[in-house]
């Protein structure tokens, strides 16, 4: 059996097929270099408990990101071999410190990491370590394999409307406002749909017209071809609301400023719009436009904020104004987050988050 070293802590790792974790390991996928293949680690360290309010959970389903493997490809956010990605999770407590009140051992859990230098947080392994404040319980109505792939999209979308537009999570209150979407059928986008719905917006989402049924059952007002040219989508745009207030863009540099400019040709000089971009920060300024940036890492750096985010979107779960969205299950335990996250990477997802069920 090969060993790898970790030059950082100086620990070895064994390779090959997983065996059962012992007390101290457990399996996980790993980036063992930039241009090596996800190797599966049969003895990394399990995590442990290192403040009182931290929980280890063993996951039981993993929620795959593009982020996964961009950074691989992409060379970022990787600062030491083997290295761990994984930013979502559902599973069951384990262990708890001694702060921890709302969790026991055994309590069904989901998860996102926004800490994306702590290996600890991340989910490609078999336990993982969270602090408590930022955990969601698992609604009865939910499974493990969809709980696993709400965390990311959720958080992104519930940051936009709370961080950068500094608006309330209260239902109604953006009644006769207008949310514009590109990329409406992204998860970020599903959940951004469902919350912006809640609040009382009109929503409008820039999509694939196959999604067009899915985005309305989830709340969207409107749905526009996103292939169509620019000065159509600025046509309906317009045919279907006065003005629009707010635009997110979840999808490329290239939407981003197709949406400066469908804000701008919307509202001419009557209205300034705010828009944010969970992709792009090059963008062309305009004067037409207020930008606002997304600060996901306020999430964890933040604690009361994050534990707001919890707080507040457990009861919509629990009173059904929003759900999970669909999911594309994967069977075959933690090694299928090689061929999830390869299958993501050449094929992409269509309105659905792909997840791994363990077979722990
Ligand atoms: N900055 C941050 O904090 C942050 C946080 C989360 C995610 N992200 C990034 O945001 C993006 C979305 O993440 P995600 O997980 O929500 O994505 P995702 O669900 O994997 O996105 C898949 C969807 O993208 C849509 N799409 C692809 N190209 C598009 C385009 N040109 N215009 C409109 N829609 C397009 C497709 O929609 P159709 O089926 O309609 O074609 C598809 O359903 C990713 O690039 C991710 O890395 C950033």
């Amino acid at each position: 059996m090969s060993l790898l070293v970790d030059r950082r802590t100086k620990d070895t790792f064994a390779l090959g097929k997983p065996i059962s974790s012992s007390k101290q390991h457990q399996t996980a996928v790993a980036i063992v270099g930039y241009d090596e293949p996800l190797t599966v680690l049969t003895e990394y360290p399990k995590p442990r408990i290192t403040h009182p309010h931290e929980l280890i959970i063993k996951n039981k389903s993993i929620g795959i990101n593009p982020v996964d493997w961009k950074c691989h490809q992409f060379r970022f956010g990787i600062y030491h071999f083997p290295w761990i990605n994984g930013r979502e999770s559902s599973g069951i407590v384990e262990d708890a410190g001694e702060e921890v009140r709302e969790f026991e051992k055994g309590s069904k859990v989901f998860i996102v990491s926004t800490m994306y230098r702590d290996n600890r947080t991340s989910t490609f392994q078999e336990y993982v370590a969270m602090d408590s404040r930022l955990v969601w319980k698992l609604p009865e109505s939910i499974g493990f394999s969809q709980g696993a792939g709400i965390g990311v999209g959720l958080v992104t979308a519930t940051v936009i409307l709370l961080d950068s537009f500094r608006l309330s999570l209260a239902e109604n209150s953006q009644h006769g406002k207008t949310l514009l979407i590109w990329g409406g059928a992204t998860v970020v986008g599903l959940y951004l749909t469902q919350l912006a719905k809640y609040l009382g917006f009109k929503v409008i989402g820039i999509a694939s017209l196959q999604n067009q049924a899915y985005l309305q059952e989830l709340g969207a007002h409107t749905v526009i071809d996103r292939n169509l040219p620019v000065g159509q989508i600025i046509d309906k745009v317009s045919k279907a609301t006065t003005h629009v207030d707010f635009g997110v863009d979840c999808a490329s540099r290239e939407s981003t400023e197709k949406l400066v400019q469908i804000l701008s040709e919307v509202n001419g000089k009557s209205l300034k719009a705010k828009y944010a971009s969970i992709v792009s920060s090059h963008e062309p300024a305009s004067d037409l436009v207020e930008k606002r940036e997304v600060r996901i890492k306020r999430f964890h750096e933040d604690i009361e904020f994050g534990h707001q985010i919890v707080r507040e979107t457990s009861k919509l779960f629990e009173n059904g104004k929003i759900k999970a969205v669909r999911t594309k299950v994967f069977r075959g335990g933690i090694w299928s987050v090689i061929d999830a996250l390869n299958l993501l990477k050449s094929k992409g997802a269509q309105a659905e988050r792909y997840i791994v069920e363990l077979d722990n």
